[in-house]
Formats: C-alpha cells, structure tokens, sequence
C-alpha cells in the first residue's frame, strides 16, 4: 500500500516501510529511534540551518575518527549516554562494586606485575599505595582475579597519548590475586586532565560553556572466572571537577579515601572491589 509522507503522520510512515525481513529486534529498535527522532525536530522546530549544522557537527565527526580515535564515543560520552547505556546493562545488588565508564585509553596485554610493584614508570608525581581485595558478595575473597589498572601521569597524559615521550605501559600494569583475594601496587596520586577537545567535540563543549575535565581517577578492569566483569574507577575525592565530570562517570560509591602517610610523602587509598557472580540479575 503507498503511504505518502504527511508532516503528522511522518514516523508512523517511515516505520510502516520495514517488513518482517528485517531482524525483530532491530525493528523494534529502529522504529523507537525514527518516533524519537521526528518528536524531537517536531518539539523544537528545528530550522533547516540547524538541521544542516547537525549534519555538518556529525560528518566532522565522522571525519576525525581514525584507529586510534573515536569521536563518535567521545560524544557519547559528553551527552551521558555512555553512562546511560552502562547503567542500563549493569545494574548490580546493593554491595557489589558499581560500573563506569570504559573510556578511549585501555590497553589490552598491559604486563602482568608482581604484587606490590609500581606502575609508574616516569619517575613523575605524588606515590601513592593502592591496595585492598576482590571480595563476593558474602565477603569472601575471590582468588585469581586479574586487576588490570591504568591512570593518566602526573602531566596528565596517558603513555598511549605520548608515544615516545613516556614510557611504554607508564601507569598499567595488571596484577593477579592469591587466596587472600588481595591486591596491592604502587603508582601516583592522579590529577585531572581534559578529554581530547581538539576535535569537534570539544568545539560542541566551548560552544555549550563546558570545560572538557575530568576528575582524577584511577581506572580498573576486574575479571575473575564466574563472575561478572567489573568496569570501573576511583575517585579522588578533594577533586576540583568531583562534581561535574565532563562524561558524568562519577558515583559517590566509587570516591575512594586519599590518605597521607609515613612522612607525608606518600599517598594511600584502599579499596575493595565486590563482583558479582555470572548470570546473577541485579536485586
Ligand atoms: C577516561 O577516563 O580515560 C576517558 C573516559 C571518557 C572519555 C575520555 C576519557
Ligand atoms: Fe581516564
């Protein structure tokens, strides 16, 4: 049957063109998306500058990705949806350490160090011990669970972001525990930085009267056998932009203690990490 396009009708038009070809599911997906997108230029009225501004902001976008860049995400990650998404695929009882945004700066294959080793290879920034335990849900430390960890230096910059400057696999390291479920490395007190605001995300955000910073943090990936991959980071909390993170991956869970000690030189900020088993749904 022809159905011609009427500004009242336009979605249901458009959706009435899929047929049972189409994957159910990316049906049911693609027709919230076309009734989302027509009631948002309906709502706003959107002009045809604006809607070709928005095509010109997505195709510059799209032209700045490369393999080491993903603007795409990176907007994503501005817009909270980053965090929508995660939340919405990982909600966990109450106890279990909660999830955060992955972020662009992960290395897969980071050396396996030696418990208590430090991943600061520069020489630059504050020490700090990091140490506590990978527990279950009942307090029981888990065995063999693979802390992969990684943080900006203290200029504020990944190594991945400073080839040739910094050391390869300055501020990663992975570490394994025992039957005590501990974990424990040494590293640096992380600073601030800015997300890449180069590109025409950062554009978006000056145009928005954003800053581009995030709040230190330290980044972990924790994977043991049977239970669900843990995604995360923690905080420090005395942080200038603790409360207004330019991706929005900040919970209050996951502000972690700073304290100082020995003579002062050194940082210490335990924490443990609580996994959920496999296929366990959230309470
Ligand atoms: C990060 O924390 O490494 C990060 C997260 C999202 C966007 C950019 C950087
Ligand atoms: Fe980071």
């Amino acid at each position: 049957m022809t159905t011609y396009f009427t500004e009242a009708a336009s979605a249901e038009t458009v959706n009435a063109r899929m047929t049972d070809a189409a994957d159910p599911r990316l049906r049911e997906v693609m027709a919230c998306l076309v009734r989302h997108l027509h009631a948002f230029a309906k709502e706003i009225a959107l002009t045809q500058e604006e809607w070709e501004l928005g095509i010109e902001f997505l195709t510059r976008t799209g032209q700045i990705c490369s393999g080491e860049r993903q603007e795409f995400i990176l907007l994503s990650d501005v817009l909270g949806f980053s965090m929508l998404v995660d939340a919405i695929n990982n909600r966990r009882p109450e106890g279990a350490t909660e999830n955060t945004v992955f972020g662009p700066f992960h290395v897969a294959g980071a050396p396996e160090r030696e418990m208590g080793a430090n991943i600061s290879l520069d020489g630059k920034g504050e020490p700090c011990l990091y140490e506590g335990r990978v527990l279950d849900l009942h307090g029981q430390p888990i065995e063999g669970a693979h802390v992969d960890v990684w943080s900006d230096n203290a200029d504020g910059f990944y190594d991945v972001q400073q080839p040739g400057i910094q050391p390869k696999w300055n501020n990663r390291g992975v570490f394994v525990t025992g039957s005590d479920g501990r974990y424990a490395f040494r590293g640096i007190k992380p600073v601030s930085y800015p997300i890449p605001d180069d590109g025409p995300v950062g554009k978006m955000l000056a145009a928005l009267g954003r800053h581009p910073y995030r709040p230190a943090h330290m980044h972990y990936l924790v994977t043991a056998p049977g239970y669900q991959r843990l995604v995360t980071h923690t905080f420090v909390g005395d942080d200038e932009y603790i409360g207004d993170d330019a991706v929005f991956g900040v919970k209050k869970t996951l502000v972690a203690p700073f304290e100082r000690v020995g003579a002062e030189t050194e940082w210490r900020s335990p924490f443990d990490f609580v996994l959920v088993p496999a296929g366990q749904a959230a309470a």
